[in-house]
């Protein structure tokens, strides 16, 4: 199937069909996931004292207006993790709640320096998570990966060293990340930590042109050689880049209630996912933090979908691109778009 020969959905399946079809997601912050109502039962597990009287307090402290102040929060709120068991149970509830948007596959970011700070080892991070991925391939049918993100906001120096702690559980996550503040912290001031990623073999990928300009998305290709750009919206002002991530199909991993939530857009109607896909990019839809920003996978999905106007062409090529994007091999990804064109099939 291509978008060329996909059956006829009408308008009023596209919801039914939106939720049905199989996706990957590659774009989201296990940290990000943790909900109110568990921040809350794990400060009390821990002892750990929060700043908020309730949970409905601290929803509504959920009001940001840029991404600087989304990260103040989100990284109050991830204080509370300090066992194995915390960091399990956080991805074990994203996992689930993934599965039951028909998410088949996810790549998930995870912030090890915000738990290092606080005196919390990478290995209790990693496994925690990494037993939460093994569980979700048995139990839920999802495969799930991790990748380590660099907190752009510290040093270079800093993400050697975590990288460091990280290389004896190599096996557990499939490559690197940046992200966190981005105006004035470009992808160079990581290029030789990155550098160092590549001769590991891990995958690289960067968080660029969310708030920053086109020139960091030029960079994190040409200085960081990523993979795939995390974001990358800002792209779109200018043509050049344009061309560039069309002729590579360099993947974009796309937020928009994120984008909504952080300001990015001032509405989700003036979005410009469809001018990504337009122009030929490998955009991708992705619920970056779900806890934070309003709605998990098919949330998002649904959204967009009403405030743009895309179809079910759209709803195809979104989700084949989710697997063109991601880091599997080319056997598992033949399955997903077979499972794919099946769900299209019972539209028709
Ligand atoms: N960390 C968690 N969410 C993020 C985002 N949207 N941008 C940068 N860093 C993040
Ligand atoms: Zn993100």
């Amino acid at each position: 199937m291509s978008t060329n020969n996909i059956p006829h959905v009408a308008p009023e399946r596209l919801p039914e069909l939106l939720k049905a079809i199989p996706k990957a997601e590659l774009h989201m912050h296990i940290e990000g996931s943790l909900e109110p109502e568990l921040i809350f039962a794990l400060a009390q597990r821990n002892g750990v004292s929060i700043p908020y009287a309730s949970v409905e307090e601290l929803r509504k402290a959920y009001a940001f207006t840029n991404l600087q102040t989304f990260l103040d929060i989100y990284y109050a709120g991830a204080s509370v993790l300090l066992q194995e068991q915390d960091f399990y149970d956080m991805a074990w509830a994203y996992l689930e709640r993934a599965a039951t948007d028909n998410v088949v596959h996810t790549e998930m970011f995870f912030d090890p320096q915000t738990h290092t700070a606080r005196g919390v080892p990478v290995k209790t991070v990693i496994d925690g998570l990494h037993r939460a991925c093994v569980d979700a391939k048995d139990q839920l049918g999802v495969s799930a990966a991790l990748i380590l993100c660099f907190l752009r906001h510290l040093s270079e120096e800093e993400a050697f060293a975590v990288l460091e702690e990280s290389l004896p559980y190599r096996d557990k996550f499939i490559g690197v990340g940046l992200d966190s503040s981005e105006v004035g912290h470009p992808p160079e001031k990581f290029a030789r930590v990155f550098a160092r990623c590549r001769e590991l073999g891990l995958h690289l990928v960067a968080h660029a042109g969310e708030e920053g300009p086109p020139a960091y998305v030029w960079s994190a290709l040409d200085v960081l050689k990523v993979e795939r750009i995390d974001h990358g919206v800002q792209s779109s002002k200018d043509p050049a880049l344009m061309a560039r991530l069309a002729k590579d199909r360099v993947p974009l991993t796309v937020c928009p209630l994120s984008n909504l939530k952080l300001c990015v857009f001032p509405d989700l109607k003036q979005h410009n996912i469809r001018t990504l896909l337009d122009a030929g990019l490998v955009a991708t839809i992705n619920s970056d933090d779900p806890a934070y920003f309003g709605g998990y996978m098919n949330e998002n999905w649904l959204q967009t979908f009403a405030a743009t106007g895309l179809d079910a062409r759209h709803a195809w090529q979104l989700a084949a691109n989710s697997f063109e994007g991601s880091f599997i091999d080319a056997s598992t990804r033949k399955v997903y778009m077979d499972r794919l064109d099946q769900a299209f099939a019972q539209f028709a």
